[in-house]
Formats: structure tokens, sequence, C-alpha cells
């Protein structure tokens, strides 16, 4: 069980027009990002302790807070979306493993530092909060990330802030050791995936 501050939202905080975004097209029963976890996850799954506390960042229906739980983690899902993670409960309930949950505007959540072992964040950026994720994990934790690179701008509508320039994981944690990274660009979708394992003191 994670034993930090949870700091939940007063909604003059939260970022509505995204938390009803979201709520919306979580409103289904349908998991709308499928129930089974990123294959950058499962196919880096060696690298997974299953020890300590994990936590996924902006996890939506959950299904990799679920893996990670299913891995041994205590994990906590946080995501400014309450119908998503009602369905990321759902989904742990039906893989008979526990998550902790919580509503979390990320644009506005206080972080607590060497808090965690795992952390996820797949299809999701927000710059800001690279120091932040940095700065949770505990030396020696792992970090996976992936999401969609500028050359994604090709394919879809979105705007330049929402993908990654190249290289800018490899840069945004050149302090970790990098363990394993890629950019793919085939098939009408372009993302970069990293793994890399914050140092330990004695490292530094
Ligand atoms: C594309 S989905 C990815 C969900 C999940 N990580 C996955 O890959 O299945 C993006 C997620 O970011 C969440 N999100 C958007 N803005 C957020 C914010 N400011 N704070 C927390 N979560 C946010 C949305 O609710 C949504 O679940």
């Amino acid at each position: 069980m994670y034993k930090g501050t949870l700091f939940h939202l007063e909604t003059r905080h939260m970022s509505l027009k995204d938390k009803e975004k979201w709520d919306s097209k979580y409103g289904g029963t349908e998991y709308i990002t499928s129930k089974e976890p990123c294959a950058w996850l499962t196919d880096n799954a060696d690298l997974l302790t299953g020890k300590g506390l994990a936590i996924d960042m902006a996890s939506g229906e959950g299904r990799n807070a679920v893996f990670a739980a299913e891995k041994g983690y205590e994990t906590l899902a946080i995501d400014v979306s309450a119908n998503g993670l009602g369905k990321a409960r759902s989904l742990a309930n039906e893989k008979n493993v526990i998550i902790e949950t919580s509503v979390v505007d990320l644009d506005d959540w206080k972080f607590e530092q060497n808090a965690f072992d795992l952390v996820l964040c797949f299809n999701f950026l927000e710059r800001r909060i690279f120091p932040d994720i940095r700065n949770t994990l505990k030396p020696g934790g792992l970090i996976f990330y992936e999401t969609f690179t500028i050359d994604y701008l090709k394919y879809s509508n979105f705007k330049r802030d929402w993908v990654l320039e190249h290289n800018e994981l490899l840069e945004a944690f050149s302090e970790f050791h990098i363990l394993r990274y890629r950019e793919v660009d085939h098939d009408n979708k372009a993302f970069a995936s990293l793994v890399a394992r914050k140092k330990n003191d004695s490292e530094n």
C-alpha cells in the first residue's frame, strides 16, 4: 500500500476539460485501449523485480497497472478520469489482483521524492513533470516510458506539444542508466520507448 500522501483534487484545480473528455471516452463498458498491457512492458518484463511500489501515471483503464500488480508490485494507478480508474479496478478484480487508484490531475499533483520502485508512463506526455518523475523514483528504480514521437504528426492531427522530439526521452533521463530504447515509425504509428534505471547514490 502506498503510504505517501495522496493529494485528492478539489474541482477548482482539476483540468476539467481533460477530465470531461476522458470520462466520456471511458464511459462505455468496452475497454477502448484494450485489457492487454503494452508490448513494451511485457517484452521487457525480464527487468521487473516485482518487489516494492509501482505507480502508473495517466493509467487510463489500467492495463499496465494491472500487469505490474500481477508481477507482484503494490501498484497505484493515477489518472484524471474517474471512469478510467473504475474500469482499472474492474480489470484488477477480473485478474484477481489489487491495485490502488486515485483521481489525480498530473498538472497539479505533488510528487513524493524517492517513493516508487517502478514508474510506468504510457501514451501520455507532460514534459513539465519529467523532473518529478525522476525524483519520485527510488535510487535503483525503473522507469518504463512510451509515447508518440514527432513522426506521428504524419499520421495524426496531434499537436506538436503532445509528441516527443527524437531522442527526447534519452535526454530527459540522461542521468539514468538507459537499459533499452527504441524509436519506431511503422504502420502509421510512430513512438519512442524507454526503460531506464535511476542510479544509486554510490553511482553518482
Ligand atoms: C491515451 S490515454 C493512455 C492511458 C494508458 N496510459 C494506456 O496507455 O492505456 C491518456 C490518459 O491520460 C489521462 N490524462 C490526461 N490528462 C491528464 C492529467 N492532466 N492528469 C492525469 N491524467 C491525465 C487520460 O485520462 C487518459 O487516461
